[in-house]
């Protein structure tokens, strides 16, 4: 029995999140899965975006499905929904965010750095009217995730790309010697460092050089949402935020998109690749995930939502994928 806890959150989350749920839920596997209110919602409701209950179920599941958070009315508030996602992602101590780009001529996998660097730093407002974020790392929160990058790299072709901006920063010049330290557990793999600046440009020109791209939090945040751009866009780019242990949490990279939220047109495939993910690393169902993955391609192909040039709605979309989920068990 996988135990799942959804946390659907703001915007479009609930919406794509109740297809990836439908979508489980028609797959032969064991499934038990608990709702729970995080984001805007919950600090709508109890004046916090990540409720005790909520972090006590997470905990103790499986495998955290998560939607969106973000609220227009709370951007820049005091207290903001992504505040939650932040605490939450720390509590699981999900070190290792993949985020996988494949499009034409593309397949490359961002390792993004997930609970340390800026987001996690010393932050606030001076008495002279400054404010500040800090940027720190240690050598063991970049050996653990440079670790899973090498793994993961050796599994694919075995090319990694460790980017920094070791030219300015000094977490840089600590995250370059960590990673040359830890190559040497991987010989197989071949190594090459890229500053930030020049990864995004050769993200854009020349995507397909690319294997397995390992780099901190902050960096990670932007290349991916680069790299989504480069394939197809957010309604496409799935990610999965993996610890040493249970539970990981299974997101789409993009937010709540509140400009398209209540219209029943969000594209879930982005959320059923996620939810793909989670079959492949939480359920160790790897021919299972496949067969989804093939099903959303699919009805990528057929039925195509408006983010993608057609006009399917969410459920339409949906629809098409159990249809094909159907077809490919047969
Ligand atoms: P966004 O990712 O929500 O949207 C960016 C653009 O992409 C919008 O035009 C949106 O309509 C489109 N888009 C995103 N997902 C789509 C989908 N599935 N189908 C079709 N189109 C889609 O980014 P934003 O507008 O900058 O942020 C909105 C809120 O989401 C903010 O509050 C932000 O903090 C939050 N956010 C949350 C997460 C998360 O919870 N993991 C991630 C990113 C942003
Ligand atoms: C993402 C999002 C989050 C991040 C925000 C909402 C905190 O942009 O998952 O990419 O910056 O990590
Ligand atoms: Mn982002």
């Amino acid at each position: 029995m996988l135990r799942v806890v959804s946390l659907p959150g703001d915007g479009i989350g609930p919406e794509v999140t109740a297809v990836a749920i439908d979508v489980l839920r028609a797959l032969p596997i064991e499934i038990e899965v608990e709702e729970h209110s995080f984001g805007g919602g919950a600090i709508l409701a109890e004046g916090i975006p990540l409720p005790e209950r909520t972090l006590e179920a997470c905990q103790s599941a499986d495998a955290v499905l998560l939607g969106a958070v973000g609220l227009p009315e709370l951007e820049g508030a005091p207290v903001r929904p992504e505040q939650g996602l932040i605490a939450l992602r720390r509590a699981l101590d999900v070190y290792t965010n993949l985020r996988p780009a494949t499009g034409a001529g593309v397949d490359l996998l961002i390792v993004r750095e997930l609970v340390g660097g800026l987001y996690y730093g010393a932050r606030g407002r001076r008495p002279d009217g400054s404010a500040f974020d800090t940027l720190e790392y240690t050598p063991y929160e970049i050996e653990r995730v440079a670790r899973r990058a090498f793994e993961l790299a050796g599994a694919r072709r075995a090319h990694l790309t460790s980017v920094d901006k070791v030219n300015v920063l000094e977490t840089s010049r600590l995250w370059r010697e960590t990673v040359v330290r830890v190559a040497a557990d991987y010989p197989d793999v071949e190594l090459e460092h890229m500053l930030v600046d020049t990864a995004g440009l050769n993200l854009v020109q020349q995507p397909g050089r690319f294997d397995v791209i390992l780099t901190e939090n902050t960096f990670g945040d932007i290349l991916s949402d680069v790299a989504a751009g480069m394939c197809g866009g957010l309604g496409l780019a799935a990610s999965a935020s993996l610890g040493d242990r249970r539970p990981g949490i299974f997101e789409p990279v993009h937010g709540s998109a509140p400009d398209i939220a209540g219209r029943g047109v969000a594209n879930p495939a982005a959320m059923l690749r996620s939810a793909a993910l989670l079959l492949r690393h939480a359920a160790d169902e790897p021919d299972l995930a496949t067969s989804l993955e093939r099903a959303v391609d699919r009805a990528l192909v057929s039925t195509p939502p408006a983010d993608q040039g057609g006009s399917a709605t969410t459920a339409e979309f949906a629809e098409s994928v159990k249809d094909g989920l159907l077809e490919v068990a047969r």
